[in-house]
């Protein structure tokens, strides 16, 4: 069954506007885990803008299957090994960046990719690293250690919310897809994901899992708000 994790970050981005706690992380997690989701995905960015330290903490220990989301660097790697979650993935930060701007640069960062990958795997966390769809980055995934990825779907998202022909831009995942578990790598796929995308993407029987955040906090905000409205409603009438 092809898996579905859910990032919540943007649960924080709400939460921290008021600097409260609501909505509050764990809850909304609960909610999350008890409607299907196979993972909760959170990325602890070195400016923790959205999710915090404290975050991660409680919803490592809560047990939940998180996947956690971090930039390639030593310290973020201890504060993995210390918090223990089940998956992390690596991703390329950039401190001035709205959302993760594209995939890793695995030849720039090559030896420490590999650092990184070779001491979570030894602590069974599965690390996968984010990527730009072409075969380059596959086999070089696999030289770094890898044995799964994510691909960076905001281009064909772009394209398809654009209306804008996308086709060139599905076989090249679909062709990374195939390549990756052709060579033992578990494919995965995120980022600008909406209903129409993850539809699309839905033809290529190699990818296993989805990683989708912002369209689903918003889309469950226009799914819910009328309920929230009927609620104050009846408080006031
Ligand atoms: N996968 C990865 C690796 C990401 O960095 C992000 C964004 O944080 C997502 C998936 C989710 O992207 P979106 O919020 O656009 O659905």
């Amino acid at each position: 069954m092809t898996k579905l994790g859910i990032n919540i970050d943007h649960v924080a981005t709400l939460r921290n506007a008021r600097g409260e706690d609501h909505p509050n992380i764990i809850k909304i997690a609960k909610i999350v885990k008890d409607s299907g989701a196979d993972s909760i995905t959170v990325h602890l960015r070195e400016d923790r803008r959205h999710i915090k330290d404290k975050d991660l903490k409680m919803l490592c220990r809560k047990k939940y299957l998180i996947n956690m989301e971090m930039a390639a660097n030593i310290k973020m790697m201890n504060i993995a090994i210390r918090n223990n979650p089940k998956f992390v993935c690596i991703v390329p930060e950039k401190r001035n960046e709205i959302t993760t701007e594209g995939g890793l640069n695995l030849n720039k960062n090559f030896n420490l990719l590999k650092k990184i990958v070779k001491n979570l795997n030894k602590k069974k966390i599965r690390t996968s690293l984010f990527i730009d769809p072409t075969i380059k980055n596959i086999r070089l995934s696999k030289k770094i250690g890898a044995k799964c990825v994510e691909l960076h779907t905001g281009k064909i998202s772009r394209l398809v919310k654009d209306n804008k022909n996308f086709l060139d831009e599905l076989n090249k995942i679909k062709k990374c897809s195939k390549f990756g578990t052709d060579n033992n790598i578990e494919i995965h796929a995120g980022h600008g994901l909406d209903y129409k995308t993850t539809k699309l993407l839905t033809k290529i029987s190699n990818i296993s899992e989805y990683n989708i955040g912002h369209f689903i906090i918003g889309e469950s905000i226009k799914v819910g708000i009328s309920k929230v409205i009927r609620n104050f409603k009846k408080i006031i009438k």
